[in-house]
């Protein structure tokens, strides 16, 4: 199978071509998830919470994302790879060219990195070192203890008006693609359509290049609170390799994320 690469990705969102993406931690889902037709997987830091068990993100280690960035790897050998940088493993450019090259090594085709223009540096310098960078905005896990809790960010119009310069900033900083996590529909929009680069959502509306749904989620297993945009596509199939069909299916038609889904 023909690799996707950021190229693909690019041509996608020019030609309006929705895609759908999931976060996998192992080698059998990263398989499912290629074969049913998902072609950029994130081994999110997330792991920290569905896989390991703890309250956060903040726990997760350089070393866990590298073993499960691996297993995902040999699962999805043409999928576009990208694996997140966890909580403190780039505070200086140093650290996270380390950190960074760690990742590549284990089969990452990208690394993804929370936060907003403060990191253009280290994102300029990354791209310049062969390394592509996806940002990550909005409600940003790593910030948790910052935001007081799971909130949706961006709702008034100076954090909307921050959070687009944010973008703005990690784009000409050579990023090559960007996650918008739970923020108002107007200002996904916004976002999505002042970047050139693909913008993947979460709890971002309908309107964003791409999706991205914690794997866990997607099957329905979400262990107490469901967030809003979350949606089991398990329940409605019945059948796994079926639920993945029908999440891709509805991120390409549009209709996932549905309003009820979205913050506005
Ligand atoms: O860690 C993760 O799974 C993520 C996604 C929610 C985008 O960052």
């Amino acid at each position: 199978m023909k690799p996707t690469t950021v190229s693909t990705l690019r041509q996608w969102k020019k030609s309006g071509r929705k895609f759908a993406s999931v976060t996998a931690y192992d080698y059998s889902f990263a398989r499912l998830f290629a074969d049913e037709g998902i072609q950029v997987m994130l081994v999110g830091d997330s792991l920290g919470m569905v896989v390991q068990g703890h309250d956060s993100t903040l726990p997760v280690t350089l070393a866990d994302i590298a073993y499960h960035t691996r297993a995902v790897r040999r699962g999805a050998p043409a999928a576009l790879l990208m694996a997140d940088l966890p909580f403190m493993t780039f505070a200086t450019p140093e650290q996270a060219f380390a950190s960074s090259a760690e990742l590549m090594r284990a089969g990452a085709n990208m690394v993804k990195i929370e936060g907003g223009a403060w990191l253009s540096d280290t994102v300029r310098q990354l791209a310049e070192r062969a390394v592509p960078v996806c940002g990550h905005l909005g409600l940003t896990p790593q910030s948790v203890n910052i935001f007081g809790g799971y909130k949706v960010q961006g709702r008034d119009s100076e954090a909307a008006e921050t959070l687009l310069a944010d973008a703005l900033a990690l784009e000409a900083a050579g990023a090559q693609m960007l996650v918008l996590e739970c923020v108002p529909v107007a200002l996904a929009q916004r976002v999505t359509e002042a970047l050139a680069i693909p913008v993947i959502g979460i709890g971002a509306g309908n309107v964003t290049d791409g999706q991205i749904l914690v794997m866990h989620d997607a099957f329905g297993i979400t262990g107490g609170h469901t967030p809003k945009f979350v949606k089991n596509f398990l329940l409605e199939t019945g059948e796994m390799r079926a639920a993945v069909r029908q999440y891709v299916a509805e991120v390409e038609a549009g209709t996932y994320p549905a309003e009820e889904h979205s913050f506005y």
